[in-house]
């Protein structure tokens, strides 16, 4: 008798305590439901929106359809002066390119009989004149003009009396390699003056680390060449470079 007194007690105390923790709840939940639906809302409304494409293509659009057929249809943010830089720098290329074709025939003459220094001015013809199409394609790509210019014609003969020919002519494709490679840097800071990111990712990844590779080269030759000085020595460093290169006769 005395403990069902105590639990009717109990449970009158314990219902006047239980109920406002049900409300409670409930009200969290109401307030957790109205959160979300208010957050539904603002996802669907027009001001949380960002990238309006139909809205923002307009001018673009404008600009495509009333393209004159003369101009770039791809052409977007590609500044004069990067078009110009560009120009440049494929002359710079075909430049070198020349004067490595003039020494490669040098090379292969038969006073001068040097096939591996042919074979690798023949190389360097090659890469410069690559170099230059990879220009020629970027230059494409943004929707500039190619503008190729008069290109000087390279000295025929590179004889020197004081240093030799493979000497004097390792140093003076030294020049150019390093004198190349400050050509691209400019190149690089026009792309950065006018914000173009990919022009400076094209010139980094694909000319500048070769150049640098290409000037380090050139001045190993030149070291080599100065140690081991005329005649023999250029006999031994040129059948080093024909087993590299070839003998550069073109089949
Ligand atoms: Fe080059």
């Amino acid at each position: 008798m005395v403990a069902q007194q105590v639990s009717s007690w109990l449970t009158a105390q314990a219902l006047p305590r239980t109920a406002p923790a049900v409300r409670c709840q409930a009200r969290e939940r109401s307030a957790a439901i109205q959160r979300r639906t208010r957050a539904k809302q603002h996802a669907l409304s027009p001001a949380s929106v960002h990238f309006q494409p139909a809205k923002e293509v307009g001018p673009v659009l404008e600009s495509v359809a009333h393209a004159d057929s003369s101009d770039s249809f791809a052409r977007v943010g590609w500044h004069v002066d990067c078009e110009a830089a560009v120009n440049e720098q494929i002359n710079v290329e075909l430049t070198v390119s020349y004067v490595y074709l003039a020494m490669y025939s040098f090379f292969h003459r038969d006073n001068i009989a040097l096939p591996g220094f042919s074979a690798m001015f023949k190389a360097g013809h090659e890469e410069e004149r690559d170099h230059a199409l990879l220009l020629m394609d970027q230059q494409s790509k943004r929707g500039g003009r190619v503008q190729l210019h008069t290109l000087l014609p390279p000295q025929p003969d590179y004889s020197n009396s004081e240093k030799g020919e493979a000497l004097y002519a390792s140093e003076l494709a030294l020049s150019l390699e390093k004198l190349n490679f400050q050509k691209l840097r400019h190149l690089h800071e026009v792309g950065e003056r006018h914000n173009d990111a990919q022009l400076c990712d094209f010139v980094e990844r694909e000319l500048l680390e070769e150049q640098a590779q290409a000037v380090k080269d050139a001045a190993e030759l030149v070291a080599r060449l100065r140690r081991v000085g005329r005649g023999l020595g250029v006999y031994e460093v040129d059948l080093e470079l024909r087993e590299r290169y070839g003998d550069g006769v073109q089949n």
